[in-house]
């Protein structure tokens, strides 16, 4: 069930920052889970240590249900079963085109030049930038980087993809395709991780939120649980997210059930409204035919 376990993480930068201060999570498989907190949490930190790139000075991370080893071999495997997207794509990205760069990862995995091609091809497509395929990634656009920078990590096919602000500087566009990619990753049993500063995405888009604060986790829940309670939402320099303050001001109104789920879609906030209204209109119309037949 849980397929990545950090246990008791800690971290401590060269020059003593401590950004890992004994951190548990527990990533469950398949699901989507959104890591939210204030800037120098310990966010991106923490995702550098999922797929091997740091390695904690105290604590156990577990894949799989096995302790992780950090020889060469080891890691390599590690980092097919667990691709990372960068915050920043010009840290991940160093091949001359956008070609080489995504064909880079299923060539180090030692896969024949045909399967390279083939999903190289199909990971292009995922992220919709078959055009830019010769392109000089220093001739991309930062949306176009970030694309190439997940196709990157797709063509590996991993069982746990993890992002690092995936839609931060995307345009709307973009962020609605990169979702839509997403989810048909989850459909096929993906497991995604992410962290991010949008508390309405996370509210939409995830199963579970991880709250970050000062290294260390300090709620993990259904994101209308976590992201209700207002001490732990000061305490991660968050703000609630508008659909659950619209909700709270329609229920106040009598304007939805007072029972009803928090919504977490537009949609399912128009359903909620839409409800409540139909019963107010069958009222509203028996009082105007009592009206008229006193
Ligand atoms: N390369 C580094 N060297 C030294 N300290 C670092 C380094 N990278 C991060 N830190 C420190 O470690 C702590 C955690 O940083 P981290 O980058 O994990 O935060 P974050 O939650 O991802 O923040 P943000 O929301 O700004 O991306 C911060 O105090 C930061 O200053
Ligand atoms: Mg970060």
């Amino acid at each position: 069930m849980v397929i990545l376990d950090g246990r008791g993480l800690r971290f401590r930068y060269p020059g003593a920052v401590l950004a890992l201060d004994g951190l548990d999570l527990a990533v469950r498989r398949g699901e989507t889970l959104a890591i939210l907190g204030p800037n120098g949490a310990g966010k991106t930190t923490l995702l550098l240590h999922l797929n091997g790139s740091l390695r904690p000075e105290a604590g156990t991370l577990l894949l799989d249900g096995e302790q992780v080893a950090y020889d060469g071999r080891a890691l390599q495997a590690w980092r097919a079963r667990v691709g990372l997207v960068l915050q920043d794509p010009d840290d991940q990205l160093f091949a001359g085109t956008v070609f080489e760069d995504v064909s880079f990862g299923p060539m180090n995995m030692g896969l024949p030049e045909s399967e390279v091609r083939m999903r190289v091809a199909e990971a292009l497509e995922d992220v919709r930038i078959t055009a830019l395929a010769d392109r000089p990634i220093h001739m991309l656009s930062l949306g176009q980087k970030r694309r190439v920078a997940i196709a990157g990590v797709l063509a590996m096919r991993p069982t746990v993809l993890v992002l690092d602000e995936p839609t931060a500087g995307l345009d709307p566009h973009a962020v609605a395709h990169l979702l839509a990619v997403l989810r048909r990753l989850v459909d096929a049993g993906t497991t995604v991780v992410y962290a991010t500063h949008d508390v309405d995405l996370a509210l939409a888009w995830s199963d579970r939120v991880a709250l970050f604060a000062d290294g260390r986790v300090i709620a993990c829940d259904a994101p209308e649980r976590a992201m209700a309670d207002a001490a732990l939402l000061r305490r991660a320099h968050l703000r609630r997210p508008l659909l659950l303050e619209l909700a709270e001001h329609a229920c106040t109104l009598g304007l939805i059930r007072a029972d009803a789920p928090p919504p977490r879609t537009v949609a399912e906030m128009a359903a909620l409204l839409t409800e409540a209204s139909d019963p107010m209109r069958k009222e509203r119309g028996t009082a105007a035919t009592l009206g008229e037949n006193p």
